[in-house]
């Protein structure tokens, strides 16, 4: 399993629920190498993984829309953007710029560029930029993302990420962030709690992870502490829910009993203050 295949895989997850995801663009990235993948995923792993992306999707396309709603417009930063189409469906107010690493953002910049000029997708202003998290320093990312941001508020993204990155890179990225932003600013971000690495379905996922092992893409398989978020300089945590708490809101039929049966990923609304 490389890392941007799951990329493709929580895209592909996005697609299969858009009335709850609300991302009608997901669609566009499906490929037959990502719908091979997911059937053995949701047999050994979760029946629920589909849903639960798309749950997760759904709590920061309002939280975004939301931010930017009251603001007037202003900058998404998207960290480890991967196929995210957020900008698609809220208006062009809304400058984004999209960071990952090079071969995504590559891609992603060649096919968006194309599939706008065929009007499949709406005309935004979107900048791309290649940045590998682990290898770069706090100020080179600075020193690359400022002079980017032209529109503020900014509201700065980083979902399904910090599972793949260890605590030096997480708190590195805090401290980016803290650089980037000014009061009222706001970051989303997503991490499995500690608890979830007692429950089966967890074990499941890192026996997966493990049996597909590709040397050429090592990951790490970071969780996090509530207490992390409580705490980080500059920043005041405004809000937290988890994916069982939204399928009680944003579903009728999941058939989803407890949080231990789930891969139950927490997120995080924080402000700059
Ligand atoms: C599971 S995908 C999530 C993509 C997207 N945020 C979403 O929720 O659909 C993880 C993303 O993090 C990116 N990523 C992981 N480690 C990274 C690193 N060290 N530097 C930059 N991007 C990284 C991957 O390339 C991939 O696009």
């Amino acid at each position: 399993m490389q890392i941007h295949e799951t990329a493709f895989i929580v895209s592909t997850y996005r697609s299969y629920h858009e009335d709850i995801s609300k991302d009608i663009y997901a669609k566009l990235w499906n490929n037959p190498d990502t719908d091979a993948l997911i059937p053995e995923i949701l047999t050994t792993v979760s029946k629920h993984e589909a849903i639960l992306h798309s749950l997760r999707n759904r709590f920061f396309y309002e939280e975004i829309r939301g931010f930017f709603k009251a603001n007037n417009g202003g900058t998404l930063i998207n960290f480890g953007s991967g196929f995210s189409m957020y900008q698609f469906s809220f208006d062009s107010s809304i400058a984004t710029i999209e960071i990952d690493k090079k071969d995504i953002i590559d891609y992603k910049k060649d096919k968006i560029d194309h599939w706008t000029k065929e009007h499949k997708l709406p005309q935004r202003d979107i900048q791309y930029t290649a940045i590998d998290f682990n290898q770069n320093s706090i100020q080179q990312i600075i020193a690359i993302l400022s002079p980017m941001i032209k529109k503020k508020p900014i509201f700065i993204l980083i979902e399904g990420v910090f599972f793949f990155l260890d605590r030096k890179t997480t708190n590195k990225l805090f401290t980016v962030f803290k650089e980037l932003q000014n009061p009222g600013d706001m970051v989303g971000c997503v991490t499995y709690l500690p608890d979830v690495e007692q429950t089966e379905v967890y074990k499941r996922l890192l026996h997966y992870f493990d049996s597909h092992n590709d040397t050429n893409d090592s990951f790490s398989h970071q969780t996090i502490p509530h207490s992390y978020f409580s705490k980080i300089e500059g920043y005041t945590l405004k809000e937290h829910t988890d994916e069982f708490e939204l399928s009680k809101i944003y579903t009728t039929d999941t058939n989803i009993n407890s949080k231990k049966e789930i891969l139950n990923e927490t997120m995080y609304i924080l402000e700059r203050h």
